[in-house]
């Protein structure tokens, strides 16, 4: 999925608003899957890593989420630069396609030397159960019920001091 909203970001130019759609449905998507495998499924290989080349590849699994999570730190603010932000996108979307490539080819294969097929499906499992948690719409749903109560609290805190500045306009005529 995150490999054909890739391929779509690179064919918007700099000004297309489809950019900011695309941009967090990337983020979105790498952030579920970051937060899985290194919650459940690195660890794993971490501990029974049996030699310390297996150990590097782990770790270098690990290193790959943290680029991917700084890019997209990165893409947070960066849109009033619409050039730069597609720029960020694009070096986003080629960490990600190296990334997926050396865990089909590298991880996988370790994961399937270091654990058994019960463990792989227990894994399986739960990451499924914990993806469709963190992908839920009423999840979203929350998180965006909790922005507007915040800003909607500043409007009052806002409106409360107007309404003192008012007050403190009319005692001093
Ligand atoms: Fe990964």
């Amino acid at each position: 999925m995150v490999a054909r909203l890739i391929d779509e970001v690179q064919r918007c130019e700099p000004d297309d608003e489809k950019l900011d759609d695309l941009a967090q449905q990337i983020s979105q998507a790498l952030t579920v899957h970051a937060s899985i495998e290194e919650s459940m499924f690195y660890p794993e290989l971490r501990d029974r890593a049996e030699d310390s080349e297996e150990l590097v590849d782990v770790f270098e699994a690990f290193t790959e989420h943290d680029v991917v999570k700084h890019l997209i730190s990165l893409l947070n603010g960066r849109r009033r630069n619409k050039a730069l932000f597609k720029a960020e996108l694009q070096v986003l979307g080629e960490n990600v396609k190296h990334h997926v490539r050396e865990e089909e080819s590298t991880i996988f294969s370790l994961a399937r030397e270091l654990l058994d097929e019960e463990e792989l499906e227990e894994i399986g499992e739960r990451a499924a159960a914990e993806k469709s948690r963190l992908m839920s719409p009423r999840r979203g749903a929350a998180a965006r019920k909790k922005r507007t109560t915040a800003r909607g609290q500043k409007k009052t805190a806002k409106k409360s001091s107007t309404r003192k500045s008012s007050r403190r306009r009319k005692s001093t005529r």
